[in-house]
């Protein structure tokens, strides 16, 4: 049921909101290092997936099982501390907290975890160099470009040393030299640090970066990997 060596897999998830279904039997996996496309036409259930394999949202039925737990068999709070210390994410929209600087987002993730302000600080930088936007660091988002700004939330999601980002159409309000290039920093940050992704995109050339595509059509994934 869980493909051998996997770090996250989900098994014939279903959700439903009201009447419409929004997961309707998705299987899906990664192992580490992995990144993984997740494609599929607009309202076929890429979000939601995501949303239930991060532990954001709960399925109504199906398993999802992290480095050998079971994600419905935490409490909240298990859930939450899952996400601060395996975790990293990047939106659409960057997402970055308006109010602070580009380096106080990028170390915030450290922060939460207890990482004092100086030392959570320079590994930001030292993430920002990689993604090449450490010259922003004084910066608030208000001020840097879209391209600039996903590089700093790719920075943000690799700072507090992941086992596996989300990114939900990180290249999606980007050109597409903007695109490719976040596309080439994050996936070359994640191989190098051995961390998964699970990149929804319904770009065939943001999913190239991929190693492998699992396509998503009316709530079901077809992940070859399940294949019977
Ligand atoms: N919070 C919600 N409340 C009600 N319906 C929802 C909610 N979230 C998603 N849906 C519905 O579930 C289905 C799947 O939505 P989802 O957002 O997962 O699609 P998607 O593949 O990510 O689409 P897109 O490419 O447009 O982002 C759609 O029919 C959508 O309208
Ligand atoms: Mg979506």
């Amino acid at each position: 049921m869980i493909p051998e060596g996997s770090l996250l897999a989900a098994h014939d998830l279903r959700k439903t909101y009201g009447s419409t279904p929004a997961l309707d039997g998705a299987s899906f996996s990664v192992h580490p290092g992995e990144v993984v496309a997740v494609m599929g036409p607009s309202g076929s259930g890429k979000s939601t997936l995501l949303h239930c394999l991060a532990g954001i949202i709960t399925p109504d039925s199906g398993t999802i099982t992290y480095a050998g737990r079971e994600l419905s068999a935490m409490s909240d709070a298990e859930r939450s501390a899952l996400r601060r210390s395996d975790f990293g994410f990047v939106f659409q929209f960057g997402q970055l907290v308006p109010e602070l600087t580009c380096v106080e987002n990028v170390a915030l993730p450290l922060r939460l975890n207890g990482v004092k302000r100086k030392a959570a600080e320079r590994t930001a930088l030292e993430w920002m160099e990689r993604l090449e936007v450490d010259d922003l660091g004084p910066q608030r988002p208000g001020e840097v470009s879209g391209g600039q700004g996903q590089r700093v939330a790719v920075a943000r999601a690799l700072a507090a040393s992941p086992k596996v980002i989300f990114a939900d159409e990180p290249t999606g309000a980007l050109d597409s030299l903007n695109g490719e290039r976040v596309m080439e920093l994050l996936t070359e940050a994640a191989r190098s640090a051995n961390v998964a992704v699970v990149l929804v995109t319904h770009e065939a050339r943001v999913a190239a970066y991929s190693d492998r595509d699992v396509t998503v059509r009316d709530g079901r994934a077809r992940d070859l990997e399940h294949a019977v």
